[in-house]
């Protein structure tokens, strides 16, 4: 049922009644009536959100009809809005007549809408939905006491077929068992990852035993009431004949007696599946601050058990690893079985596959494994492999859905506009590492995160809406940031991404389509994802654009793996009008123009044409004014832009490409909201337009330049754009232009916030350490031709984390890291220094070194020796370099001690490889 996109949906719409009431006055009339008709339609599906199991089909198709109406009115009220701007600047006379135009128009179509509300709710009415609901209601409740029976957890269950638990246990007890101040240790994961089963090895531990003199296990679970933990506690802690005094007891009662208790034993208490803080809240005011009791809890958000005057451990369960998996399977699925018909090696492929797509949740491997102790021939096997996906999340066979209902819970849990973010993310294909710069955007463009406070940002913004998925275990983190700690990209466990789809499916959320699918039914969803995968290298996806006719759709999205270019063949953009996100990302346009109808999709928030194949971008991209993205990351191309970026007044993110046709000239200067701006060019734009953009947080600026005094950045700059914190300096490698001088010392001394500086210029001179920002964590030279060694002055850098050094940036032949110097220093990298012969490192230099790179620096003689006192060094990548410095450096070589005690050295091009 539609319930995430109808709550979420209606709640949006009424704040875009509220926010635009003054532009809407003139309408004023149509906009109180759907005010108005919207709040019977929120008190409808108010009741209906309790109902979101419903097998109705009646409830189901009234919800949907809701979703459609909201979006449709959305789509009435933003047309208008933008509509009502362009009339603003049309001569009067001219003027008046389409005013009157407009406003009839959009009173028709809100009465359209209208007509549509009650018609729905008259449906519901006639059809008694409300008794349906309240019916159903109680059905649904039993239904989920059941699961959460058949989930409910017991102390003393053995288990025979758990694998690899070992470390955790151990890791788990001492954190009990100790002195330590540890007062809360929470076992926090997804759904079905083993935190329950963890919790009972601890619970049953003989040190843990020892250690304790009471002990309690209460199952929490989603509906917690407060004093039935406290009685199940003290229940568990006072002998049994005590049992009716405490069935009889008050709150405050029992608060009392848990809390004296707890203060003068030593008793464990196990509080399993806890779900939220709101029921963490509730159940602590009964453990004493200090005391030699303990808890132990098990969550799947890991916000629960965090208190300001307990002290707290997080621990997250591992997944299996493919052989724990394997060995789980093969206890319970293997072993002691004679009636299996075939030899199970002619099938470890398919097994392999299966455990695979479990993605080593405990929960999910055993599902599998009970599943196939009931089929003993091999095309019984094969079957359930070839359907994998539906077995998983059960769908289908025999399994009735336990795994997807594990995880539903956690989705149901969800609040609305997190459930959307969620929903989001079955766009993008299996394995698909998702780049959360983009997700962002996706979510901001659709309205689903708004960025309201003049002082945060997009990524502020969205980070947070992330950052609780993960807590929640929805969503696994890919990559992180070294320096920002922000979360670069991130991925979804297979498992919670089956969910995810089937969800997406249940709320006709998206369609996901591949390049081959003949006609694309995309005719009843507003999200279309088209994943070009591509079976033959050679050959390119091709597309047909007009397949895909749908004028209410709000996301297209054109998903490539491996980043594959794909031919787009299109002469129109004309039917998707109602477009708010489009990605052609790797689009390679068959005559290398955009056609001018990308004009006409007025509502596009989101455009991306990176890696896209064009040369000419028509004027009509200036109408498309409510832009807060625009990527034109194309290389390879000189590419012209009319001068119509000055009309997106709402970019915040904007990508140029990486070279401009001579006669663009681009004024910036009104685009006061950009938060990232990539390959501004001082020889396109004047650097006058960049004193304005106050907000900018990432700035990449192309200094090459015809005229010289244009060229100059003013040293002022950093003192207007005060929280810059990625610079990028660079020019035109091989071309004509004059390269503009520059004082980096002057230059960068001005941002005080930076933390990220990329100098890829010819500079006489380095700043010196006093004109670094204090903030500065990394620093990437290149090219600037330096004659004296720059290390005296990076070294004393105290927050330096990542240094690289490329294409000469430093021109001479000796670089020394000394004695405790770059004290967090965590990545360095030397390329092509070609004049570099020695390098010293002193003891006690970069004592948290983890990873050097050395690329193709053929002068350089050896590796230093200090290397060897970096006992934290992980990884060595030496590349382009002679035979002779790789054999030196491999085992049995003159200098192999210096790096024999880091784990991973990779030599690459090395020679004659
Ligand atoms: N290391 C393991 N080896 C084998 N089976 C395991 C292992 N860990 C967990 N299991 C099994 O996986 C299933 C799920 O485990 P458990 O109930 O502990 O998950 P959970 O994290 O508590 O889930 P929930 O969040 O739903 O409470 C159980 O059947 C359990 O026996
Ligand atoms: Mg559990």
């Amino acid at each position: 049922m539609a319930d995430a996109v109808v709550a979420f949906g209606l709640q949006k719409l009424w704040e875009l009644l509220i926010r635009e009431s003054n532009r809407l006055k003139a309408v004023q009339e149509q906009a109180t009536e759907l005010q108005n008709d919207l709040r019977r339609l929120k008190s409808f599906v108010k009741d209906a959100e309790a109902t979101n199991k419903s097998k109705s089909e009646r409830v189901k198709t009234c919800v949907q009809e809701i979703a459609e109406i909201v979006y449709d009115a959305e789509d009435i009220i933003e047309s208008f809005l933008v509509n009502q701007e362009r009339l603003g600047i049309k001569k009067h006379l001219k003027r008046v007549s389409c005013i009157t135009f407009a406003h009839q128009k959009f009173s028709s179509q809100i009465r359209g809408i209208s007509r549509r509300i009650s018609k729905v709710i008259d449906n519901m009415e006639t059809f008694g939905v409300r008794e349906i609901i309240d019916k159903v209601e109680e059905e649904d409740t039993l239904q989920e006491r059941v699961i959460g029976e058949m989930r409910q957890s017991f102390p003393s269950v053995s288990e025979s077929s758990l694998v690899g638990v070992e470390p955790s246990v151990e890791e788990l007890v001492g954190h009990l068992v100790e002195e330590n101040g540890v007062q809360v240790v929470s076992i926090c994961g997804m759904g079905g990852i083993g935190k329950t089963t963890l919790a009972r090895q601890v619970f049953h531990h003989e040190m843990v035993r020892r250690r304790f003199n009471g002990f309690a296990w209460v199952f929490v679970s989603q509906e917690c009431r407060q004093k039935h933990v406290w009685r199940g506690i003290l229940q568990s802690l006072k002998p049994k004949n005590d049992e009716q005094r405490i069935v009889e007891m008050t709150v405050s009662g029992l608060q009392d007696e848990l809390f004296k208790l707890l203060e003068t034993q030593r008793c464990l208490i196990v509080l399993d599946d806890v779900w939220s803080s709101a029921a963490w809240e509730l159940i602590k005011p009964a453990f004493p601050h200090r005391s030699g009791s303990k808890i132990l809890l098990t969550s799947r958000n890991e916000s629960v058990g965090l208190h300001p005057d307990l002290r707290c451990i997080i621990f997250r369960p591992r997944f299996l690893t493919h052989d724990d998996s394997w060995e789980v399977f093969r206890k319970i699925a293997l072993i002691e079985r004679n009636d299996i018909e075939f030899e199970v090696d002619d099938l470890t492929e398919e097994i392999q596959q299966m455990l695979k797509h479990c993605g080593g949740l405990p929960l999910a491997v055993k599902t599998l494994g009970g599943l196939l102790t009931t089929k003993r021939t091999a095309s019984e096997w094969r079957k359930v492999h070839n359907n994998i996906r539906s077995q998983i999340a059960g769908e289908i066979g025999e399994n009735s859905g336990l795994i997807i209902n594990v995880i539903t819970l956690s989705y149901e849990d969800l609040p609305s506009h997190l459930k959307h973010c969620f929903l989001y993310l079955a766009h993008f294909p299996e394995d698909h590492e998702i780049q959360t710069e983009t997700l962002f955007n996706y979510w901001v463009a659709e309205g689903i995160v708004m960025v309201s406070s003049e002082e945060s940002t997009i990524v502020d913004v969205a980070e947070d809406y992330l950052e609780e998925l993960v807590k929640r275990s929805m969503v696994l983190v890919g990559k992180r940031n070294i320096v920002t700690s922000r979360i670069e990209s991130c991925r979804l466990h297979d498992v919670v991404r089956e969910v995810c789809l089937f969800k997406a499916k249940e709320e006709s959320f998206m369609q996901v389509f591949n390049a081959q699918s003949s006609v694309l039914d995309a005719t009843s969803t507003r999200r279309v994802a088209v994943h070009l995968v591509d079976d033959d290298e050679n050959e390119p996806v091709i597309f047909q654009q007009r397949k895909i006719q749908n004028t209410k759709a709000r996301a297209l999205l054109y998903i490539t793996r491996d980043f594959h270019p794909w031919i787009l063949s299109t002469q129109s953009f004309r039917g998707l009008e109602s477009l708010r996100v489009l990605d052609l990302f790797g689009a390679q346009f068959r005559r290398r123009k955009l056609p001018k109808s990308i004009g006409k999709l007025i509502h596009l928030r989101y455009l991306s044409l990176k890696e896209t194949n064009l040369y000419v971008l028509p004027s009509s991209l200036g109408n498309l004014e409510l832009l807060v993205y625009l990527d034109l990351e194309i290389y390879e191309t000189m590419v012209h832009i009319p001068n119509v970026l000055k009309k997106m007044k709402k970019l915040r993110y904007l990508m140029l490409p990486d070279e401009l046709s001579d006669k663009t000239k681009l004024e910036l200067g009104g685009l006061v909201k950009l938060e990232t701006l990539k390959n501004f060019s001082l020889k396109h734009s004047s650097v006058k337009d960049l004193t304005s953009m106050t907000k900018l947080r990432t700035l990449w600026i192309c200094c090459a330049s015809d005229n010289l005094a244009e060229g100059v950045l003013p040293l002022s700059l950093g003192a207007s754009l005060k929280h810059l914190e990625e610079l990028m300096l660079y020019n035109k490698r091989n071309s004509q232009v004059q390269h503009a001088k520059i004082n980096a010392g002057a230059l960068v001394s001005g941002f005080q916030r930076l933390n990220q500086l990329r100098l890829d210029i010819k500079i006489d001179k380095l700043p010196n350490e006093l004109q670094f920002p204090s903030r500065i964590t990394s620093l990437s030279l290149s090219s600037c031709g330096l004659s004296e060694d720059p290390m005296p002055v990076l070294e004393k850098l105290h927050s330096l984390k990542i240094v690289s050094l490329e294409l000469n940036a430093f021109a001479g032949r000796k670089i020394v890291c000394s004695k405790a110097g770059f004290p967090k220093l965590h990545t360095l990298e030397f390329s092509i220094l070609d004049n570099l012969e020695e390098w010293i490192v002193e003891e006690e230099s970069m004592p948290y070194l983890c990873h050097v790179e050395i690329n193709d620096c053929r002068k350089l003689k050896s590796l230093p020796d200090g290397l060897r006192y970096i006992t934290g060094l992980e990884e060595v990548r030496v590349g382009w370099m002679e035979n002779a410095f790789k054999d030196k450096l491999i085992q049995g070589g003159e200098d192999y001690f210096k790096i024999q005690h880091v784990s991973y050295v990779v030599f690459h091009n090395c020679g004659d490889e």
